[in-house]
């Protein structure tokens, strides 16, 4: 029965890693190691002088960015002409007002990933009128949470977080330290042609129904990124997926990952790693001791992750980065060491879940069918899904279930979360804030929330060919 599946993928997968590519594995790269960069990031401008209030212009267009293969990408959209778009960066408590200028040709909301904004400013298409070609729009967001975050567009997001469209939010805790060197980094992929180096088309049903993996993998837009760094140094890695379906399964070579915060904030007790999973839309914090001496080189290293349950053996799913690991960046050291300023959690603004919830929500089901060639959500596909209307300001439990033989990553807008078991078993990490999570095949997530903020929320897979296909629903949360 799955066999039909399995020649399917491998004939439509257009970019099947092949062996005898002229110029080697280094083709559709400029060859040459770009020279290290500083370790750090330029926020966007602050346009209004008052304390709490950051004030951006942000305006997207046709932009062909280099992705690191020397060849622009045609198809390429920017915000404000930079993959990612420019930083945004404010305190708890601000207000964030970006001024939105859509000069692409496209109908286009932002989308504010984790932010607990109100429902007409979260940038879905239930709220507000898609934002017309030439038109701005005024964005006004309070921010109720430190955290790291990010936006995208709403509408066509399998194509167009594809060409460019995405950038990063920082909410700082006031009076947050410092690390040495703090770099945000939106992970990405991109599917090109391996003869033009553009965009492909991402038309076939069976990459929808797959999600579509790229066959290069970008941090902060490029394939190349090289940064400086000197022994001693504590760095802050801030992480975003923003991938259309690739979980990245991380890991820094010659170093521990110290896990600071989760999608919605700082977590009250850290925890190294030695490999982390970061889904898509899903973001972590990590912190790492610059422990390598200098003119050493270490990568950040990607493996591989199956998407599909392989347990029926005949399932095959083709990876165009291959089966091993693959570099994302690397650290470079630079001469001599410095007395790092070890790093100092900041308190979270919200301790960890330790009550029970007072009211069960809802229960959803993602479930595929691979023959049809269908995404459901509670057997439907948007808009026909059932709404979920469940009581506002009370501790509330969810369950996801995956009825499927696929890795679904699920977000919930508006409100936040915390896990507290996955089949029945409480999660052995701390808790921190999730508004994206993983729910592996055949298995269920149970999240609680206290459902403060409320509104008419989208709940959707972020594979975001499940979500534009359907995967997705509605979720209200009376006041
Ligand atoms: Cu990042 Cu509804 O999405
Ligand atoms: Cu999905």
């Amino acid at each position: 029965m799955r066999l039909p599946v399995l020649v399917l993928l491998l004939a439509c997968n257009p970019a099947a890693p092949s062996k005898d590519e002229p110029g080697g594995t280094d083709a559709g790269d400029t060859g040459t190691l770009p020279a290290p960069e500083a370790c750090g990031y330029t926020a966007a401008e602050d346009l209004d002088p008052a304390d709490d209030v950051v004030e951006v212009d942000l305006r997207a267009s046709s932009y062909a960015w280099d992705p690191g293969t020397g060849v622009p990408l045609e198809a390429g959209l920017a915000f404000d002409e930079q993959v990612p778009g420019p930083l945004l960066e404010a305190t708890r408590g601000d207000t964030l007002r970006v001024n939105f200028t859509n000069d692409t040709d496209l109908e286009l909301t932002i989308h504010w990933h984790g932010l607990r904004v109100s429902p007409e400013m979260d940038g879905v298409m239930q709220m507000m009128d898609p934002v017309q070609p030439g038109e701005t729009f005024t964005y006004e967001l309070a921010l109720q949470d430190s955290g790291y975050y990010w936006y995208h567009p709403h509408m066509s997001g399998d194509t167009v977080l594809e060409r460019g469209l995405y950038g990063n939010i920082i909410v700082r805790e006031p009076g947050e330290g410092r690390a040495d060197c703090e770099l945000p980094l939106v992970l990405d992929d991109v599917l090109l042609d391996e003869d033009t180096w553009q965009i492909e088309p991402p038309d076939t049903d069976m990459m929808q129904l797959m999600g579509r993996l790229g066959n290069k993998l970008l941090a902060n837009g490029r394939t190349d990124r090289r940064i400086a760094v000197t022994k001693g140094q504590t760095l802050l890695l801030r992480l975003v997926n923003s991938a259309n379906a690739r979980f990245w399964d991380l890991r820094l070579e010659g170093h521990t990952m110290k896990v600071v915060a989760t999608d919605g904030g700082f977590v009250a007790e850290p925890w190294e790693v030695d490999h982390l999973l970061l889904v898509p839309g899903e973001r972590y914090v990590v912190a790492v001791e610059a422990t390598g001496e200098p003119g050493e080189e270490y990568r950040l290293l990607n493996a591989r992750f199956q998407l599909h349950d392989e347990h029926e053996s005949d399932m095959v799913e083709v990876d165009p980065m291959g089966d091993g690991e693959n570099p994302v960046l690397s650290l470079v050291y630079g001469d001599g060491s410095v007395e790092g300023t070890p790093w100092v959690q900041p308190t979270p603004d919200v301790p960890a879940w330790d009550r029970a919830a007072d009211a069960f929500g809802h229960q959803w089901v993602l479930q595929e069918d691979m023959m049809g060639g269908t995404v459901t959500l509670d057997g439907e596909t948007w808009p026909d899904v059932p709404m979920v209307s469940v009581a506002g300001n009370t501790d509330t439990t969810f369950e996801v279930f995956n009825d499927s033989e696929m890795h679904h990553p699920f977000h919930i807008h508006g409100n936040r979360f915390q896990i507290v078991a996955i089949d029945g078993v409480a999660p052995t990490t701390p808790v921190g804030w999730k508004d994206t999570w993983d729910v592996a095949p055949q298995s269920t997530v149970t999240v609680v929330s206290a459902l403060d903020n409320p509104g008419e929320w989208m709940v959707h897979c972020h594979i975001l060919e499940h979500a534009e296909d359907g995967m997705a629903g509605l979720m209200t949360v009376e006041p």
